[in-house]
């Protein structure tokens, strides 16, 4: 069996785009595949974050992992922090790295420019080899991401390509990972300012749908989304951003093609179309909800959690001594 690997910053409450362009793909690939699903928080403090509210939401993405139908039988479920493999592996990947490589990717540059080069955290440059070390921790075939993860995938097979050719004498000490992004759904815009990405830490909270918005406010952002005056429905990207975001997201959720929406709300009015997805986007956030919040409450988290740790640890250590040897650390 092959294996997967990815993950979600507890940065926030994931929004529906992680769940569209990530959640969804985990559940489905599950079925056949060794899966190893993380809470990267150690990804999450790249940018400040407030450690009680930290803690709070790697419990709440834990829980929102089972409720949306991961299931630990199938999947290992686990805390990046509680595998330290991780970070001791980051820092070899840091040392076969270029900085120039670094330094072009676009997350780094978005960030930076926003709150200045010289006063964001060293860990927003280095955070990309920390995710490189998180995918060849577990050798991993296959990495279901959003489309703005695709560059950090690139960094990641070159350094496999680079590190097995440096240090193996024969088998590879390193998987190369296949990046997996969905055909649709890879990249969901903001509600206010379609031709950006929908983020969970957005400051902007009517620009993304938390998964544990309430009906009413899921309801409200819709309905306030930024479309166009044409009134028209049609899927246009380059010049309705607005309308084909929603179209997108009605689509991923209901399972109808875009085609047959487009046809099915010709002559309808933007208010009623928009009414519709909100039922479509309800119908499927609801019962996860309530799937949550029973899971929140419960044991079983811990111990699927302490369960995760425990597999992973094992996993990520092997590939650690591995590591280690081929660059001459350590005594054996
Ligand atoms: N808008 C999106 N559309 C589709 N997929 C998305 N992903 C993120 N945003 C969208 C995918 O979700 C997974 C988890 O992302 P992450 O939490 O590790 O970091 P991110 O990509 O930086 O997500 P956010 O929501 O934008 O978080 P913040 O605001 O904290 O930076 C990834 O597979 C990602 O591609």
């Amino acid at each position: 069996m092959e294996t997967i690997f990815s993950g979600i910053q507890p940065s926030g409450t994931p929004t529906i785009g992680n769940y569209i362009g990530a959640m969804k793909q985990f559940i489905a690939l599950q079925e056949e595949y060794n899966c190893y699903y993380c809470i990267v928080d150690e990804h999450a403090i790249t940018v400040p974050q407030d450690r009680l509210k930290l803690r709070k939401q790697t419990k709440s993405l834990a829980a929102l992992y089972l409720a949306v139908g991961l299931n630990p039988e199938k999947s290992t479920i686990f805390i990046q922090s509680e595998v330290p493999a991780h970070t001791q592996a980051a820092w070899i990947v840091q040392c076969n790295i270029p900085l120039g490589e670094l330094e072009r990717m676009t997350q780094f540059k978005d960030k930076s420019s926003k709150s200045g080069r010289t006063s964001v955290s060293a860990g927003l440059l280095t955070y990309p080899p920390l995710m490189v070390a998180d995918i060849i921790l577990y050798q991993s075939n296959l990495v279901p991401v959003g489309e703005d993860q695709k560059q950090h995938l690139e960094l990641t097979r070159d350094f496999v390509d680079r590190f097995n050719n440096k240090y193996s004498n024969g088998e590879p000490i390193l998987t190369l990972p296949e990046v997996k992004i969905p055909k649709f759904g890879g990249r969901i815009m903001s509600l206010q300012e379609p031709t950006k990405k929908m983020s969970k830490s957005d400051t902007n909270q009517k620009g993304f749908i938390s998964m544990l918005d309430e009906p009413t406010v899921i309801r409200k952002k819709l309905k306030s989304a930024v479309t166009d005056s044409s009134g028209v429905i049609e899927y246009d990207v380059e010049n309705k951003p607005g309308i084909s975001n929603l179209l997108t997201i009605f689509s991923s959720f209901s399972g109808e093609s875009i085609e047959n929406l487009v046809a099915r709300y010709a002559g309808a009015g933007y208010g009623t179309f928009k009414d519709e997805l909100a039922d479509a986007v309800i119908a499927v956030m609801e019962p996860i909800q309530e799937r949550y919040n029973d899971l929140l409450t419960s044991d079983e988290l811990t111990t699927i959690l302490d369960n995760g740790a425990l597999a992973a640890n094992t996993v990520a250590n092997k590939t650690l001594r591995k590591m280690k040897n081929a660059v001459g650390l350590g005594r054996k």
